[in-house]
Order: structure tokens, then C-alpha cells, then sequence
């Protein structure tokens, strides 16, 4: 493709629980559905050349769906990693999380740790998993932990810039996104990386995320002119 590659991309992966209900089939199994063709977004992205790949798996406002489908999405991550963590460590991905780890049931927050120790070592496509991620409460976290730090006299609240405070956030050291694409046709942020997001290109892809697949994201990428970094 003769088009600027983002270096990161950002998807809101929406449309999963539709996708499931337009094939007679429920909303967990639309889920599973997203997590495989988050698997096929994945390879696209090495192949292109992407360096950070950050999917929005679970917003901190998702909670408030029906409890069943809640336990789904977070026994879903265990099943993942589960299966699939010999092939990031094939594919040389590192994987982070970016998120409130602290709320999450045990087994989940095990297997997301574990994954990001595993793959910590390598140097390919970073996948940064927003899981239990919210924009506010990112913000929020970091301006306490800011605090946190000026009462034990480690920062001088007069030198913080934008750098620093960057550092506080759960994407801590990741470039902000280029390109953030969200899927399944609604026209929202959701609460997602609202601080990181004050540059970035937004693409609206009316593709249910289980439909969305490496076509649909060189379509994304070649409409996205402006890069964030250089
Ligand atoms: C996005 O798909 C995945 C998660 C929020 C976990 P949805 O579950 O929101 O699917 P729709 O938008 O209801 O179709
Ligand atoms: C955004 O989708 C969150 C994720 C993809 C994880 P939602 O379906 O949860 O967003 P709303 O509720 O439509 O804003
Ligand atoms: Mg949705």
C-alpha cells in the first residue's frame, strides 16, 4: 500500500452483540465471534507495519450490562490467553494492558498479567488492550497518583508538563494513536483515551467488528492523512 502507515491505531470494537442477534445467535457468541477476528486485525497489523495496536475490549461503563454477559467478558480474556499466548510469543507481540486492574475478578486480572509478563521481552506490534478502560477514569487516576507523588515531595508540581503527565496515565509511554476506527456504525468516543485522542483521525466503519478484517482496515488506514507523530 503506498500510504502512510499509523504508527498507532486505535479500535473501538463495537457491534459484536448485533452482529450475534442478525445471525439468530446470542450476544456472547458475538463476542466470541470479535475475538477471533481481533486475531486477524492483529496479524493485518504486523503485516503492515503497524507499531501499536490498542483495542478497546471492555469499557469501565460496560459493567452495567446484564451479569451474564459481564461474566462472558471476563472469563473471555482467560480463554484467550489461554489459547493464544504461544502465538503472540510466535508472532513476537507484547502485550499491555491499559486499564483498572485493581476491580477485575481474579482469574482475569491473572491472565491478563500473566500475558503481559510472558510477551514482555518482545519487540514486535505492541497490543495494548484497553480492558476496564475509561477515558474519565484514566484522567482521574493520574491526576491522584500525581498528588500522590508531589505529597512525597518526588515531583515539583511547578516543572509538570504534558510529558510528564503522560507518564501517569495507563498508556503510560505509548505514542497517542494516529487513527482511532470505531466499528459497528454508532458515532461516539465512548469514553475512550480522551486525553490521548486530542489529535488523532477518526474513522466510522458501519462493519460489524466480527465482519472487520484486514480489508476493512487497509480502507481506514488509506483515508487517514493526518499522523500524530512523524
Ligand atoms: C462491543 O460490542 C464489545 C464490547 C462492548 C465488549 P457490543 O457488545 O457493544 O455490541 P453491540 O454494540 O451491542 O452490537
Ligand atoms: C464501546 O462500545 C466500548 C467497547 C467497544 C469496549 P459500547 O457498545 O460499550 O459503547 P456504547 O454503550 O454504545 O456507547
Ligand atoms: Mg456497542
Amino acid at each position: 500500500m503506498n500510504v502512510n502507515i499509523p504508527k498507532h491505531i486505535a479500535i473501538i470494537m463495537d457491534g459484536n452483540g448485533r452482529w450475534g442477534k442478525s445471525r439468530g445467535l446470542t450476544r456472547s457468541e458475538g463476542h466470541y465471534a470479535g475475538a477471533k477476528a481481533m486475531e486477524k486485525v492483529i496479524d493485518a497489523s504486523i503485516d503492515l507495519g503497524v507499531n501499536v495496536l490498542t483495542l478497546y475490549a471492555f469499557s469501565s461503563e460496560n459493567w452495567s450490562r446484564p451479569k451474564d454477559e459481564v461474566n462472558y467478558l471476563m472469563r473471555l480474556p482467560v480463554k484467550f490467553f489461554n489459547q493464544k499466548l504461544p502465538e503472540f510469543m510466535k508472532r513476537n507481540c507484547q502485550i499491555r494492558i491499559s486499564g483498572n486492574m485493581d476491580s477485575l475478578p481474579n482469574n482475569t486480572k491473572d491472565a491478563l498479567n500473566r500475558a503481559v509478563e510472558k510477551t514482555k521481552n518482545n519487540d514486535g506490534l505492541i497490543v495494548n488492550f484497553a480492558f476496564n478502560y475509561g477515558g474519565r477514569d484514566d484522567i482521574l487516576q493520574a491526576v491522584c497518583a500525581v498528588i500522590k507523588e508531589v505529597k512525597k515531595n518526588n515531583i515539583d508540581l511547578e516543572t509538570m508538563d504534558e510529558a510528564m503527565f503522560n507518564r501517569f496515565l495507563y498508556t503510560r509511554d505509548l505514542p497517542d494513536p494516529d487513527l482511532i476506527i470505531r466499528t459497528g456504525g454508532e458515532k461516539r468516543v465512548s469514553n475512550f483515551l480522551l486525553w490521548q485522542s486530542s489529535m488523532s483521525e477518526l474513522y466510522f466503519s458501519d462493519v460489524y467488528f466480527p465482519d472487520f478484517d484486514e480489508r476493512h482496515l487497509k480502507e481506514a488506514i488509506k483515508g487517514c492523512r493526518h499522523m500524530v507523530t512523524q
